[in-house]
């Protein structure tokens, strides 16, 4: 499949077109950004890893009946995807307090929830993705009710998958975001999962192996994305 003209360059990958209207290639980029891109810089291979890494738990997702957007993977940076219609809403599923929540509420990091949250939130860099309930999603008319549970559905069911998948590979889910899109009156996981969009730790030392260690300058950034990726591939 040739790659034709560039859609859409996010700030880690780039959407082009393809001789099939209904197919897309997306082609992850090393770049990296944090807090709504004040902050910039460059994670050796990251584009690769992430590509395989989510290649891999979307197959791993459709083996256990989740519908996603992916076709196939076509190089090291490239797989071939459905074309969603992107709903703006993005779902967040958390199993630990960390990071937005602990900030939100005030908590500290690492405190095992009773259940898992889900959050939706607002898809908009310029107001920093705001936290949002069904009410807004209904009233603004973002998503249809049975979207939206189809949605909280797949994310629960998404949830449990990985879970138990990162904990036969040493790894706890602490979080994570998922995006979802509409494509011929069905709803399908988009976007991508790899460590920029989970924070995984250390099933035995709790150390982040997750993009926390760019937003927080921790050192050996590489190096966790390529411990993942080994892991997942593995
Ligand atoms: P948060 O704690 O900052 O809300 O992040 C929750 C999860 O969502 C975390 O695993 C990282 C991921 N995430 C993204 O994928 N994109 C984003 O822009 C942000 C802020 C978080």
């Amino acid at each position: 499949m040739k790659k034709g003209k560039l859609i859409y360059e996010g700030k880690a990958k780039k959407v082009y077109e393809t001789e099939n209207p209904d197919l897309l290639i997306q082609e992850f980029k090393d770049d990296a950004t944090a807090f709504d891109a004040t902050k910039r810089g460059t994670i050796r291979e990251k584009g690769v890893c992430n590509n395989k890494i989510s290649a891999q738990l979307f197959k791993l997702l459709e083996s256990k009946g989740i519908p996603t957007h992916l076709v196939e993977l076509l190089s090291d940076r490239e797989m071939l995807v459905k074309r969603l219609d992107i709903v703006p809403v993005e779902v967040t599923i958390r199993n630990i307090v960390a990071g937005g929540m602990a900030k939100l509420l005030g908590l500290d990091e690492g405190i095992e929830l009773k259940v898992p949250v889900l959050e939706f939130h607002y898809k908009s860099d310029a107001l920093h993705d705001p936290l949002i309930n069904e009410y807004h999603i209904f009233a603004l008319d973002l998503a249809q009710e049975k979207e939206i549970k189809a949605i909280t559905q797949y994310s629960f069911e998404i949830n449990g998958i990985l879970q138990k998948f990162f904990d036969h590979v040493g790894l706890k889910l602490v979080d994570f975001k998922l995006e979802f899109g509409r494509h011929k009156d069905k709803i399908l996981l988009g976007d991508e999962i790899s460590p920029d969009t989970c924070r995984l730790w250390d099933k035995d030392t709790n150390k982040k192996l997750d993009k926390d260690r760019f937003r927080r300058d921790l050192g050996n950034i590489e190096e966790a994305y390529q411990e993942v990726a080994k892991r997942v591939l593995s």
